[in-house]
């Protein structure tokens, strides 16, 4: 019998990142690094600078447009190229508006209610945080589905917003009679670098709303700053470095420093034990802190470059815009017609 449930389009990639907020390893290890390794692999893909998720908790509206190049010159300075794939903002194509509303009304309170992103963020007091606060989640998987996008790449955190935005799409399939119509979108998180921890804490991620710069390695940290919170970021009392991964056990901040480090070397990390293990972290640090600065210098001094030229990056996103909407415009034009939308066909 044929399946008439499942998707049978086109594989398409789809990711996003907020304009909020400095941009860190975690960031370029769990997203950036992995768009361009999709990018060079020949995926057709989209990477979107998130805007309408920025505004869902309090932002700077003077900041926000050179925030928005700020995403789009990492994008580029990582390596994504307009020509291969599709780089735009959120806010100037109208499709991601539109099916989150539609989603809104497909998703259940209770899929959106257990987001633990959602609990930690709105904290308990529900007269505080916006309505958009809770629906993010649902227009994230509008960002995916408005391009019948296949497969994202995302860090670790993720992993519980693309399980709703499978449960969005399978729900709209059944309850408008459309087999096949929205592909479940599978969640590419594998890989080292799925989620990088704090410097501070190797039990809570690297985050950009961390008050404790020293907690993170940012993108446009210079050489010195990242030599300096490397030395300074925590270990343990445990002894020197282990030789084997199950030395690892119960040491967080080690195993955090050796993941970057073979996420950044492209090495296991075993293979990076064999190396280092048996030897102190004042061998190990400056190890560290060399591969992270010959990765990222030539990215942050990218980045300056296209931040130099905004009008060349709002150039760049106005093409992209055109290249998301000829993409998310007919599928837009499908979903009205499904629902019964008076004027759709
Ligand atoms: P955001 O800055 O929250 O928009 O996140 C952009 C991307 O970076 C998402 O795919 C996140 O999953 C990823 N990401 C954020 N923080 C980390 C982290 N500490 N480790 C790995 N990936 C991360
Ligand atoms: N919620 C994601 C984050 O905080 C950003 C995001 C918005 C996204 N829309 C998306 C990621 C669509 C992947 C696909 O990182």
């Amino acid at each position: 019998m044929i399946d008439t449930t499942s998707y049978r389009g086109p594989d398409r990639v789809f990711s996003g990142i907020q304009p909020t907020g400095n941009l860190h390893l975690g960031n370029y290890l769990g997203a950036l690094k992995k768009f361009v390794d999709l990018q060079e692999a020949g995926w057709d893909a989209l990477y979107c600078v998130v805007d309408l998720h920025a505004i869902t908790q309090p932002y700077d509206m003077q900041a926000l447009p050179d925030q928005t190049r700020q995403i789009a010159a990492a994008m580029l300075a990582s390596g994504l190229s307009p020509e291969k794939s599709t780089i735009f903002v959120q806010s100037s194509v109208p499709a991601h508006v539109e099916l989150a509303w539609i989603f809104n009304c497909v998703a259940r309170m209770g899929w959106v209610e257990k987001m633990t992103q959602f609990k930690d963020k709105g904290g308990d007091n529900s007269e505080r945080v916006s309505l958009g606060l809770l629906a993010y989640p649902v227009l994230q998987a509008a960002d995916i589905l408005a391009y019948k996008a296949t497969h994202v790449p995302v860090g670790e955190d993720q992993k519980q917003h693309l399980e709703l935005s499978r449960n969005i799409a399978a729900r709209f399939n059944q309850q408008f009679d459309a087999p096949g119509f929205f592909p479940e979108p599978e969640a590419l998180i594998k890989g080292p670098g799925a989620r990088v921890m704090s410097l501070k804490d190797g039990l809570k991620k690297m985050s950009k709303s961390d008050p404790s710069d020293l907690s993170r390695i940012n993108l446009i940290d210079d050489a010195d700053t990242i030599a300096r919170k490397i030395k300074k970021a925590k270990t343990d009392l445990l002894g020197d470095m282990p030789a084997d991964v199950a030395g690892l056990e119960g040491r967080p901040e080690v195993e955090n420093l050796v993941g970057i480090y073979g996420a950044l070397s492209g090495q296991s990390v075993a293979a990076v034990l064999d190396e280092f293990g048996g030897q102190g972290f004042g061998a190990f640090k400056p190890a560290l802190a060399d591969i992270a600065v010959a990765h990222l210098a030539p990215i942050t001094a990218d980045m300056r470059h296209y931040m130099a030229d905004p009008a060349e990056i709002d150039r760049t996103l106005a093409a992209g815009a055109e290249k998301a909407h000829a993409v998310s415009d007919p599928i837009l034009r499908e979903v009205r017609s499904i629902m019964g939308f008076w004027g759709a066909g």
